[in-house]
């Protein structure tokens, strides 16, 4: 699909040249450096928005009625407009739906609008997916319906949306990452406090390459909330020695004294992995800052090691790729990125060993995995905008 222009012609086809000239809109995913369940944790992170992302074009309509459609899917629906939007069968629905039920939520009227989506992001990938049809829904409804309400605000209101429609239990990190990407930079965010800059990223002579593992993921979902609370138990358990509310309050010092006050082995290893990752963050910005890509290629290593060992979200196909990936040389590190239990890993591999790396990995990755990887060069974009 060549976006917009094809997107214009199948909005039409589907919904008539009749009424409003559709407005078109366009919010990215993202891919996360380092900082890796941290974000529920009150921790660091540090994504960036990528060139993958989502179309929407929509348009108000007198009908009462919203539409919704998208090129990926074969669904379609009518949901009366209403004052309190519930949730669809189809999963997909429930990502615009969660956010139209946070703008009825704040008082904000909502009238008839057809809508059409068109993404390029790999679906359940770890890429964000939905998060960028939470946010460019968010940033057109406040754009049409002139909502007034600033950049954060449409960002929190698209985290909530996941939690209460897609229930999942997620940071920030996703839909911050979506609505604040910057070109060529990435998002140092601190999580507890919203506080962030942009780091300027230059790679001289090196690529970031996304590298999709295929694996089905039936049971992220599950597995991703069960992590969210095994922090809260380790939280509860530090709070008898610290006065902390999320782990990310916790220096890894002070935590590697008083680790034992966890008494499950687990459990200990969930906030090792938290409050190790957080400096992990910390060291990562300070060596991009200056560009020592070696010393942030080392960080991605151990990050996934600790993923793999502590917070155990990895899984053989991840992890295959990264040992893949760390047997060529010229990849100064390579990590899994985003939820885990599949999807995504990124790697730091120099420009003259990228056809090498993608030949490489991936036949190792097939005759290991009998899954086929799909490799990508990730190119640092900017976050939601009007087309
Ligand atoms: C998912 C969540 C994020 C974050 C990552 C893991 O992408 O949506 O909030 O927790 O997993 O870092």
């Amino acid at each position: 699909m060549q976006e917009p222009e094809n997107l214009r012609k199948a909005f039409a086809d589907l919904y008539g040249i009749q009424g409003n000239v559709p407005v078109l809109f366009f919010a990215p995913g993202r891919v996360n450096l380092i900082g890796e369940h941290t974000d529920y944790s009150g921790g660091f992170v540090l994504p960036c928005a990528i060139q993958y992302g989502t179309y929407l074009l929509i348009r108000k309509t007198d009908d009462n009625l919203i539409k919704l459609a998208s090129v990926n899917n074969p669904e379609k629906t009518f949901i009366p407009v209403t004052d309190h939007f519930s949730k669809q069968a189809v999963r997909w629905f429930n990502y615009p739906l969660g956010v139209f039920e946070q703008f009825v939520e704040k008082s904000i009227p909502v009238g008839g609008m057809e809508l059409l989506f068109y993404g390029d992001i790999p679906a359940n990938a770890g890429l964000s997916s939905s998060a960028s049809i939470e946010v460019v829904t968010a940033f057109a409804l406040n754009h049409i319906l002139n909502g007034g309400l600033a950049l954060l605000d449409l960002v929190k209101m698209s985290q909530k949306a996941e939690h209460i429609f897609a229930g999942v239990n997620c940071g920030i990190m996703d839909q911050f990452a979506v609505g604040m990407g910057k070109a060529n930079h990435a998002i140092f965010l601190n999580c507890n406090n919203l506080e962030y800059k942009h780091v300027p990223i230059t790679l001289s002579g090196y690529k970031l390459i996304i590298a999709n593992t295929n694996k089905p993921r039936s049971l992220a979902d599950s597995k991703y909330n069960e992590r969210v609370a095994e922090c809260q138990l380790a939280v509860a358990f530090l709070a008898e020695r610290f006065s902390i509310n999320k782990l990310g309050d916790l220096g890894y010092p002070q935590f590697f004294k008083a680790q034992d006050v966890i008494p499950d082995e687990v459990i200990r290893k969930r906030a090792r992995h938290v409050i190790s990752e957080n400096q992990r963050v910390l060291a990562s910005v300070a060596s991009l800052l200056k560009n020592d890509l070696a010393q942030f290629g080392a960080l991605m290593n151990a990050s996934h090691d600790s993923l793999r060992d502590n917070y155990e979200v990895t899984g053989f196909e991840l992890d295959t790729l990264v040992e893949e990936a760390c047997k060529i040389p010229g990849v100064l590190g390579s990590r899994m990125t985003g939820a885990g239990f599949g999807g995504c890993t990124v790697s730091l591999v120099r420009d003259d060993v990228i056809p090498a790396f993608i030949e490489k990995v991936g036949t190792e990755y097939k005759t290991k995995t009998g899954l086929t990887a799909d490799f990508y060069v990730a190119e640092i974009g900017d976050g939601v905008r009007l087309v």
